[in-house]
């Protein structure tokens, strides 16, 4: 599949997810709702990181990608501290909901301004490889088992456009 239709069927597929976590009546089918929110949204910047932001790196398109790669971070951050939280935490529905803004925001941002310039950039093949390519990592994560475990490693700094 094409990188971008990829990444948007993923971000509305996330934002689905974490509207269900809010409609969920069990404590238990909302902690399998959240445990798949993490996996997802862990898999899916980590195929932004290692994939896509690399290949689509170039002078016009440097700096939205540097301040998504800090958008990631804060995700990974809010992740993390959730993941640590008991979910009858006072703070965990509050946290839970950032963490929801700000992945609305985020994805809004690179829908809006990354992938129209990343559309002017590659043409549709390249699109195709690295989208086979970043569903391959993302499978390979999966596999691992418990992807979502990663981002409490990861929340030092954002990760270096390479
Ligand atoms: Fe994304
Ligand atoms: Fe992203």
């Amino acid at each position: 599949m094409n990188a971008i239709d990829l990444l948007i069927k993923q971000h509305r597929e996330l934002e689905a997810r974490m509207k269900s976590w809010g409609e969920a009546r069990e404590a238990a089918e909302q902690r399998r709702i959240f445990e798949d929110v993490g996996d997802q949204l862990t898999v899916h910047l980590a195929s932004e990181e290692q994939v896509f932001y690399p290949a689509v790196k170039a002078r016009r398109t440097e700096d939205i990608l540097l301040e998504s790669l800090e958008e990631h971070l804060s995700l990974k951050r809010l992740l993390s501290d959730l993941l640590e939280l008991p979910q009858d935490d006072p703070t965990f529905e509050a946290k839970f909901k950032v963490l929801k803004e700000q992945t609305e925001h985020h994805h809004k941002e690179e829908e809006e301004n990354l992938f129209p310039k990343v559309r002017q950039l590659l043409d549709g093949d390249s699109l195709a490889r690295l989208g086979e390519e970043m569903a391959a990592l993302q499978l390979k994560l999966r596999r691992e088992g418990e992807p979502r475990e990663a981002v409490s490693t990861q929340t030092d700094k954002a990760a270096p456009l390479k």
